[in-house]
């Protein structure tokens, strides 16, 4: 039995469809099951959140592999970043070792360390220090920025098309080597099937090592709407999203925390060779979107 967290997010769902098509038995660890869509009815649901690490003591029940996904770049209603990243993985790993889980894969985000600037790095890179000592078998996947048409990223982008310039968070500046989901999902199937030769880390990266600018311009490109960007400084944008965090609380659609990741440089220096040894390819952004097509 594998254990999937964060099995409605982008790689979730990619991951998720991949294991049910294979018959593998899976329990998703969710906070609302109907956001698990079809899929619901393919696999069994254990009710949980990273808020909440004494959920995770049930789902460990008869469990194999614990596949940890599921991560928050923002505050949530009763826990902070550092405890939805950091201490809920720390409790998830205690979990599993005392349930006799035999192995651990762990999502972290290339570039996590202790000391970034930005405190979901921050987060992740404590995550990552409690899964490199845990006792059990492990592996920490770290991948660049992971995207898949129709996410939250794309979908703001293709709203914003409609503007005659549009705005971008941030310098433009920092470099990331986008990845798709459903190659991330590959990737993670083929470290699920390397059993104990399953390197302890895999760093995924897509071909193209492109600046946050030239990732819009991708998807603008995608869509057949050239726009210009207008970079807007971050201090300004986040002094402005503080404001508005004060007032709307925790629904506040965007937040100050994770606007700041758009000034995250996110890239390995390994490119797709992780991947590759995996035996997959990493797609393009444009070819992914069809640019040009
Ligand atoms: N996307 C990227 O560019 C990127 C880059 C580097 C690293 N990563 C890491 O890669 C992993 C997968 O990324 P992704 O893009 O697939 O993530 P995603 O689309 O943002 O999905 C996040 C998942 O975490 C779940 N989640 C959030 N808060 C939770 C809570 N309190 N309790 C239980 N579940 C919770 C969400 O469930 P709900 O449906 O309930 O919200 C969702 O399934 C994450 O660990 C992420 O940090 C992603």
């Amino acid at each position: 039995m594998i254990l999937l967290t964060g099995a409605t997010g982008r790689v979730g769902r990619a991951l998720l469809r991949r294991l049910t098509a294979a018959g593998e038995p899976v329990r998703c660890l969710v906070r609302e099951p109907r956001r698990l869509g079809d899929a619901r009815v393919r696999v069994q649901i254990t009710l949980g959140d990273l808020a909440d690490p004494l959920s995770f003591r049930h789902a460990m029940r008869g469990v194999d592999t614990v596949v940890h996904l599921a991560a928050s770049a923002r505050e949530q209603p009763g826990a902070c970043i550092e405890e939805l990243n950091g201490l809920a993985t720390w409790g998830m790993l205690r979990a599993a070792e005392r349930a006799g889980v035999r192995r651990f894969l762990y999502f972290s985000a290339l570039g996590a360390s202790a000391h970034h600037g930005v405190r979901f790095m921050r987060s992740k890179a404590l995550a990552e220090a409690s899964v490199a000592r845990a006792a059990l078998p492990h592996t920490v996947i770290a991948p660049s920025l992971v995207y898949a048409p129709g996410d939250r990223l794309l979908t703001t982008l293709q709203r914003l098309a409609w503007l005659p310039l549009v705005p971008l968070p941030g310098s433009g500046r920092a470099l990331v080597q986008p990845i798709w989901a459903e190659d991330v999902a590959d990737c993670v199937v083929a470290i699920l099937a390397a059993g104990e030769q399953a390197p302890d880390r895999v760093e995924l990266a897509g071909p193209d090592t492109l600046t946050h600018a030239a990732v819009a311009k991708t998807v603008l490109g995608a869509l057949g709407r050239s726009r210009p960007l207008v970079k807007l400084p971050l201090p300004l944008v986040q002094a402005g999203l503080r404001g508005f965090e004060l007032g709307a609380g925790p629904t506040t659609p965007l937040t100050a925390e994770q606007v700041a990741l758009f000034d995250v440089e996110m890239t390995s220096s390994e490119g797709t060779a992780h991947a590759e040894s995996l035996g997959v390819r990493p797609r393009s952004m444009g070819a992914v979107l069809g640019v040009g097509s």
